[in-house]
């Protein structure tokens, strides 16, 4: 049976790579790179710099480029027409992974940007194609580290309080439903700085943007006071770059 590896490599700094995931990239023959778009070309270029550092036996790279996601469907998860708007994506991806991995031999690798799985497609993806029963395979899947590890490690703190849970949500749900009760967030996919949205004075938040990466920026404190500085350094770099990835932590002081 032909296998395949769902390996997580990390949020970016390459130093993040496990030695289990080297050694999965070791008996991969061909890897299946999934294009986000020209803006995230430093995104690739990780994912290529990761393989030509540790990937060392002949290997191939298949890119195959992202399907266009519709996106005149407003978001909103509970909402019937975005969910089905997100499954067709999910299926148009699965269509193009079966097709790749039909046409190759040999062990195949997807690498995951953090841990597959935290907001991550590629194991549903992966289910579907197997669904479909036209390729035939097992997989298997490498933890990576998470962008709220790198969050945490960043910070030098702990996600939740002493004993107490973690709420782990996207800025949209945070817009939708605001700051759950009694409990530490962590925020990720926020293209809105919706931490400007949480109302109240006694909001603590830890932010960063390009965790683990030459451009990493963290910056902490009590909402009220450093939510514009965030707002407009985020707004700055994104600018310059022309995307940005972040997240950040918030907790109410008790
Ligand atoms: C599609 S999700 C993928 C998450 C990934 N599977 C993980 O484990 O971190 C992308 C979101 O992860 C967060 N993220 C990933 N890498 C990051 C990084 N290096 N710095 C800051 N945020 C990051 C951001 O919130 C971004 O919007």
């Amino acid at each position: 049976m032909r296998k395949l590896f769902v390996i997580g490599i990390g949020a970016g700094d390459p130093d993040q790579v496990t030695v289990q995931a080297i050694k999965a990239m070791c008996q991969v023959n061909v890897f299946f790179l999934i294009g986000k778009g020209a803006e995230k070309q430093e995104l690739t270029d990780v994912r290529a710099a990761i393989l030509a550092e540790y990937a060392r036996q002949p290997h191939t790279i298949v890119e195959i480029s992202d399907p266009p996601r519709d996106r005149g469907v407003p978001a909103s998860g509970a909402d019937a027409a975005y969910q089905g708007a997100v499954a067709d994506w999910h299926e148009a991806r699965a269509e193009l992974l079966e097709r790749a991995f039909a046409e190759t031999d040999g062990v195949g690798g997807i690498l995951v940007w953090g841990d597959p799985s935290l907001y991550d497609s590629t194991l549903r993806i992966v289910e579907r194609v197997l669904e479909r029963e036209r390729v035939h395979f097992d997989y298997e899947v490498i933890p990576g580290v998470t962008s709220a590890q790198a969050l945490a490690a960043a910070h030098r703190m702990v996600l939740h309080e002493i004993g107490e849970p973690l709420h782990i949500t996207t800025g949209r749900r945070l817009r939708e439903e605001g700051l759950a009760a009694g409990q530490s967030t962590l925020v990720m996919l926020d293209g809105e700085c919706s931490f400007t949205q949480v109302p109240g004075d006694d909001v603590y938040i830890w932010w960063g943007a390009y965790l683990g990466m030459p451009d990493e920026v963290i910056v902490e404190g009590p909402l009220r006071v450093v939510e514009g500085r965030i707002a407009r350094r985020r707004a700055a770099l994104r600018a310059a770059k022309g995307w940005i990835m972040d997240i950040y932590l918030l907790r109410r002081s008790v």
